[in-house]
């Protein structure tokens, strides 16, 4: 399978997926519209259940709203728990890519990354900063998209949890070295400042909140993202 996902390692190139967690929600359209505008490659939208992590966020109807409107690919990162109970309605509001977090569920990762493919959807794997690779490591030949967080899910605008880009050049060496697909998404705390650390070491996409809608200039972060 040669998914969108697993194209973008081919592609030289780093896209951009700004969070609309940090948009503003009153005029979403508006903001969806400047951050197309604005060069962004996909839309990030953080579904948050108040369970796995202390925020809540939206679900399933927003993001069928949000595909009615939007002309780039959406990527829903679910920070639910028991995600394979969500990966359908998800899927059907019109996710391009849906990631779900390996901490979120005790087991049956397999199961949820096989619903997500049989659903015609490509299949993300989300860690948090304190999970090894090892832990995920039987599951990289499956997934298109590997979430490496650099801060603990639940809110926007937190610092870059430094300890954690090492994680990202660990796959990268990894997935060439097994001959793995998956591309490379980073997430918490990437400003223009600190978004070339994770380029260098094989981010592929880079999703950014704070830093793209809370910039008055959007192209201007979207591109220094971008590098
Ligand atoms: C955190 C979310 C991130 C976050 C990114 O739980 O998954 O997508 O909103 O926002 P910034 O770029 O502000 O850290
Ligand atoms: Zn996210």
């Amino acid at each position: 399978m040669n998914s969108l996902f697993r194209r973008l390692n081919e592609q030289r190139r780093t896209a951009v997926a700004p969070s609309l967690l940090s948009a503003d929600f009153s005029c979403l359209e508006r903001e969806i519209r400047a951050v197309e505008d604005a060069g962004a490659d996909f839309l990030h939208l953080d579904v948050m259940d108040g369970a796995f992590v202390p925020n809540i966020t939206f679900g399933p109807m927003i993001v069928t709203a949000i595909a009615k409107i939007a002309r780039i690919p959406l990527i829903s990162h679910l920070m639910v728990i028991n995600p394979d109970k969500h990966i359908e309605s998800f899927v059907k509001a019109g996710s391009a890519l849906v990631s779900f977090h390996w901490e979120a569920c005790g087991s049956g990762h397999a199961d949820v990354i096989e619903k997500i493919h049989g659903l015609g959807c490509d299949a993300g794997l989300a860690i948090n900063p304190d999970t090894p690779l090892s832990s995920v490591e039987h599951l990289l030949s499956d997934i298109d998209c590997l979430l490496v967080m650099t801060v603990f899910p639940g809110f926007g605008g937190q610092e870059l949890i430094a300890g954690a880009i090492a994680k990202i050049g660990e796959a990268d060496r990894l997935r060439k070295k097994k001959g793995h697909r998956f591309v490379i998404e980073v997430d918490g705390g990437i400003k223009p400042d600190n978004a070339w650390r994770v380029r260098e070491e094989g981010a592929r996409i880079i999703v950014a909140g704070t830093a793209v809608f809370k910039c008055a200039d959007y192209a201007k972060a979207i591109a220094a993202m971008r590098g």
